[in-house]
């Protein structure tokens, strides 16, 4: 494991003019033991640039059980596409029997997203985080002006850090707009979520997912019956102000 040395807010400033493939490269030179964690959605351009650096580099996907037929079969065209063995994290079987005998399969729309969010996603991706040193996301500032404007690109992830050690967490597209990423993804002819031809932008869970229309902005299409600013499942808790 490679220590960060520097603290954070300081490689944040250094890293923050840098291009997405200049932040991959930083962090992949600093740490040995990071993964990816790639939604099966646009966020694929980073399981693009990384493996041009790293051609095996660690990919996990919160498979929540609730994903697309579309997000599954995306999924898949990715691991051969990239040659990954990507690793899903399938949430605790009898947690998830006991939420669905107690609420039903839909208790999110009654209930705010939180319980069902943290038994198929947060409690995996714990797990997930206990194993590396760092990891990296897709979050972008423009994905969510209620929670995500200031996303760094480095940060300390105190979240989910192991009990007195530091676990890091890079944000490489977090200056990037939707546009950038769209022209990388056409530029490069990188594979993508058929549903993105279906009018989704933003693409979670199923139940949790819908397409926007002209000018709605694309977190609109995720969890529509909840307030702007409480749009974090916990994956990025430290996005929402208390
Ligand atoms: S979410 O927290 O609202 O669901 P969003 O869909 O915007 O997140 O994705 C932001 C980043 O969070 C993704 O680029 C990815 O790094 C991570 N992420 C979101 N959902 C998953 C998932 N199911 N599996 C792995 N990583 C995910
Ligand atoms: Fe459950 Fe919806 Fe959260 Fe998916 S996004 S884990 S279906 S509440």
């Amino acid at each position: 494991m490679s220590a960060v040395l520097l603290n954070t807010v300081d490689i944040d400033a250094k890293l923050q003019n840098e291009p997405p493939q200049e932040i991959l490269r930083h962090a992949l030179e600093q740490f040995d033991n990071i993964a990816l964690s790639f939604s099966g959605a646009e966020d694929v351009v980073l399981i693009d640039m990384a493996t041009q650096i790293r051609p095996d580099i660690e990919v996990f996907c919160l498979d929540t059980g609730r994903l697309h037929a579309e997000t599954y079969q995306f999924i898949e065209r990715v691991r051969e596409h990239y040659g990954l063995n990507i690793d899903l994290l399938s949430p605790d079987g009898n947690a998830v029997r006991k939420l669905v005998k107690a609420k039903g399969l839909y208790s999110f729309y009654k209930d705010n997203h939180q319980e069902c969010c943290s038994i198929r996603k947060i409690t995996p991706l714990k797990s997930k985080l206990l194993e590396v040193d760092a990891w990296v996301t897709g979050q972008r500032k423009d994905q969510s002006p209620g929670t995500r404007a200031a996303i760094p690109v480095i940060q300390d992830d105190r979240l989910f850090a192991r009990p007195g050690e530091t676990l890091t967490k890079f944000n490489p597209l977090a200056n990037w707009t939707s546009r950038q990423v769209w022209d990388y993804i056409r530029a490069y002819d990188v594979p993508y979520n058929a549903l993105h031809d279906q009018g989704y932008l933003s693409i979670g869970c199923e139940p949790c997912t819908r397409p926007v229309g002209p000018n709605q902005h694309e977190r609109e299409g995720r969890w529509w019956w909840e307030e702007a600013t409480k749009k974090e499942c916990g994956l990025h808790g430290s996005n929402v102000r208390k």
